[in-house]
């Protein structure tokens, strides 16, 4: 579906009916990282998927930079849009960020948090002049040097073996995404703020969780934030990496129905 929401063509899937929990995906994907997850909403729920701005099939801005904030506040209008006023927030890597910004910005539009291989600390400086750098390779180069960088730590190491479709599955996510969205979303992520004091203030349900192979948002940041979020849940989900969602669909689908099961 496509309407005209916070200023920009925006898209996203549904799914079910009753309460809603919305997806938001990682970087450099798009609202197809959650195919998996999609036909899996329990009944009673309705799952929405959206694509960010600049990706998939949502209009890109003129901003030189996708800020975290900006995500969040085009997620919420989403919801607005879509008449709800509380929502399941589940985001993969830079989706836990804008779900973390969601929380910060909306408190009382998120029902529950789902933050899978992400992360609450801000990025480090070097960190932060790797993206810039690569930021500025992507505009020059095209996003193949994304795609190459990505695709080397992405996964837990059997997984290109064990499930060979899987990698060539994210591998076009990437391929598709347009270099100026990616540029603008990196520099986003550069600037993001730190979160972990935001940690203390969560009280809805919430579930970590991480794949025990991750080499991008490792188990240890996951930990910190299952120490610091009360009553929250964590799942280590063994052989798998980044994109956990895909990697072990049935383990990730299972710790989100039990999640929602709480409602
Ligand atoms: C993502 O998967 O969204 C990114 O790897 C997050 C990041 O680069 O920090």
């Amino acid at each position: 579906m496509k309407a005209t929401i916070n200023g920009r063509e925006l898209a996203w899937d549904e799914t079910g009916s009753g309460r809603t929990i919305l997806f938001l995906h990682g970087f450099p994907f798009n609202r197809q990282l959650w195919y998996n997850q999609m036909q899996a909403v329990p009944k009673g729920w309705r799952g929405v998927a959206m694509d960010l701005r600049g990706f998939g099939e949502s209009a890109g801005s003129d901003d030189p930079q996708y800020t975290m904030d900006m995500f969040a506040d085009d997620a919420a209008a989403l919801l607005t849009h879509l008449r709800v006023r509380r929502a399941v927030i589940c985001g993969l890597s830079m989706g836990g960020y804008i779900a973390l910004a969601m929380q910060r910005r909306y408190p009382s539009m998120v029902g529950g948090l789902i933050l899978a291989d992400t992360r609450a600390t801000a990025d480090g400086e070097q960190e932060k002049q790797n993206r810039l750098q690569l930021a500025q390779r992507v505009q020059a180069e095209g996003n193949g040097v994304v795609v190459d960088s990505m695709m080397q730590k992405l996964f837990a190491p059997v997984t290109p073996y064990t499930k060979p479709k899987v990698a060539e599955f994210v591998r076009g996510m990437m391929s598709a995404a347009r270099p100026e969205s990616i540029a603008r979303a990196l520099l986003g992520m550069a600037v993001r703020p730190n979160s972990e004091p935001d940690l203390r203030n969560i009280s809805v349900p919430t579930l970590v969780i991480v794949g025990a192979e991750d080499q991008i948002t490792d188990r240890g940041q996951a930990q910190l934030m299952a120490r610091a979020i009360r009553g929250s849940q964590i799942e280590v989900i063994p052989e798998a990496g980044h994109v956990s969602n895909l990697e072990a669909p049935e383990i990730f689908n299972e710790a989100v129905r039990r999640l929602l099961a709480s409602f």
